[in-house]
C-alpha cells in the first residue's frame, strides 16, 4: 500500500506581517523587572501621582447611581462635545462643530490610531520629530504607512526644524505628526518655529496630526495650539485628552478635533471597533471641563516645583540637563558615565533601585539620554536624586 505524504509547505506565521512589523514597547521589560524587585523608587511611568480630583470621581459615581450605564452616541455624549467645543474656543479661539468636528475617544491613544487609519494609505510617509512618544511610529506602521523620523537635538532644545521637515518631504509624504509639549524630552515649540512648520505643511499640502495631550502642562511659556495657527485648522487633526492635566489616566478619555471629512472617517472606524468611550468616564470628563480648572492649576504649580528640583538636582550631580518647559519629564544626558542609556538604566535599577527609562526607547535619537518622570512627590524625587548621585560617583568615566 502506498502512503500519500503531504507536501511540505512553509508554515505560515499565525501573526500578520503588519503586527510582526512593529516591536513591542520596550517599556514593558523595565516594569517586569520592577515588579520582581523590592524597595524600588520608580520615576518611570509617565502619569500623575495624584488620584483624579474628587469632583470628577463623584460625578461618575453619581451617574452610576443613576443607572447611566448604557452606550452613548458613537461620537460621545452631546454635553461633553458641546463643553469641549466651548473649551477649545475659550482656550484657542477655535470653533469646532460638536455635531461633526469632534469625536470622543478612548484616550489620545485611540484618537492617534484612528487619525492614522483614517488618513494613511499603504506606503504613505508620515514625518515626525524624534525622539518621540513610542506609539507614534507604531501607529503609522500599523496603518501600513512609513514613519520618517527627523532627529531633534539638545543643542536646539529638541525643537523640530521646519527646514529639516521640508528636506525630508517626498512625493509619498502625507502628514506631519508632532507632539509638543513633548514626551520624552519635555520640549515646547515656540510659536514662531511652529509657524514655520505650518508654512511647510501649507506649501506641500500636508495633513498635520498634533498630539497636544500635555498642552496644559507648560511652565513659564505659552502653549501654541497647532490648529490655531493661520490656515491650519482645515488641515490639522488636534488630538487631546484628559489623562495628564486632570490626572485621569485610568478613565481612558481623549478626543480628536478636526475637519469633518476626517472626523467622519475616524468615526466609522471607531464605531466598528470601540462603539463609544466609556459612559461614566465621559461624565467625569465633562465635570473636568466644567469644574476642574482649579485642580489643574494646583497640579501644574506642583509639577513646576518638582521640575525645578529635578533639573537642579541632576545638574548638581553632573549631568547636562536641558530645561524642560512642558509635560513632566526631564531628559538628561548620561554620556558622562560612558554607559549607553540602556546600560545606565539597568545598572541604576540593579545597584540603586531607581527606575527610569532609557532615551533609546523613544528612537535611536534618544541614545545617550534617559527619561525621568517627575510627576512624583518631592521626597520621592529627593531620594531618587540621592541614589543617582551615589551611582554617578562610582561610575563617572
Ligand atoms: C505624548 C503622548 N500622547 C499620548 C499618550 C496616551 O494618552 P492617553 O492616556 O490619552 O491614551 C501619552 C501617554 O503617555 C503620551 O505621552
Amino acid at each position: 500500500m502506498t502512503t500519500i505524504r503531504p507536501i511540505k509547505t512553509k508554515k505560515r506565521s499565525p501573526v500578520s506581517q503588519r503586527a510582526n512589523s512593529i516591536a513591542p514597547s520596550g517599556i514593558r521589560k523595565f516594569f517586569d523587572l520592577l515588579a520582581s524587585m523590592e524597595g524600588v523608587i520608580s520615576l518611570g511611568v509617565g502619569e500623575p501621582d495624584y488620584a483624579t480630583p474628587w469632583r470628577m470621581r463623584e460625578a461618575a459615581i453619581y451617574s452610576l447611581e443613576q443607572g447611566r450605564t448604557m452606550y452613548t452616541s458613537n461620537l460621545g455624549t452631546p454635553e461633553l462635545r458641546q463643553e469641549l467645543s466651548r473649551h477649545l474656543e475659550h482656550r484657542y479661539g477655535l470653533k469646532y462643530d460638536p455635531a461633526t468636528e469632534l469625536l470622543i475617544t478612548v484616550g489620545v491613544s485611540e484618537a492617534l490610531d484612528l487619525a492614522m487609519r483614517a488618513t494613511i494609505d499603504p506606503g504613505d510617509q508620515v514625518i515626525m520629530p524624534a525622539p518621540c512618544y513610542v506609539a507614534y511610529p507604531a501607529s503609522v506602521s500599523l496603518s501600513a504607512g512609513e514613519p520618517i523620523m527627523i532627529p531633534t537635538v539638545e543643542a536646539a532644545n529638541f525643537e523640530i526644524d521646519a527646514a529639516d521637515i521640508e528636506a525630508a518631504i517626498t512625493p509619498r509624504t502625507r502628514a506631519i505628526l508632532s507632539g509638543y509639549p513633548a514626551n520624552p524630552t519635555g520640549a515646547v515649540m515656540p510659536r514662531e518655529k511652529l509657524e514655520a512648520v505650518a508654512e511647510v505643511a501649507r506649501k506641500h499640502d500636508l495633513l498635520v496630526m498634533s498630539d497636544e495631550i500635555y498642552a496644559r502642562l507648560v511652565y513659564g511659556i505659552e502653549h501654541t495650539c497647532f490648529a490655531a495657527l493661520p490656515g491650519m485648522q482645515e488641515r490639522t487633526v488636534l488630538l487631546g485628552g484628559f489623562s495628564k492635566a486632570y490626572a485621569m489616566t485610568g478613565w481612558r478619555i481623549g478626543y480628536a478635533a478636526g475637519p469633518k471629512e476626517i472626523i467622519a472617517a475616524m468615526t466609522k472606524i471607531h464605531q466598528y471597533t470601540i462603539m463609544c468611550a466609556p459612559t461614566m468616564a465621559q461624565v467625569a470628563a465633562l465635570e473636568a471641563l466644567r469644574g476642574g480648572e482649579e485642580s489643574v492649576l494646583e497640579m501644574v504649580a506642583d509639577y513646576n516645583r518638582r521640575r525645578k528640583l529635578i533639573v537642579k538636582g541632576l545638574r548638581d550631580i553632573g549631568f547636562s540637563c536641558f530645561e524642560p518647559k512642558g509635560a513632566f519629564y526631564a531628559f538628561p544626558s548620561v554620556k558622562v558615565t560612558g554607559l549607553t542609556s540602556n546600560e545606565f538604566v539597568e545598572k541604576v535599577l540593579l545597584e540603586e533601585k531607581v527606575l527610569i527609562l532609557p532615551g533609546s526607547l523613544f528612537g535611536q535619537q534618544g541614545e545617550g539620554f534617559v527619561r525621568i518622570c517627575y510627576a512624583y512627590s518631592l521626597p520621592h524625587i529627593e531620594e531618587a536624586l540621592r541614589r543617582l548621585a551615589s551611582f554617578v560617583q562610582r561610575h563617572h568615566k
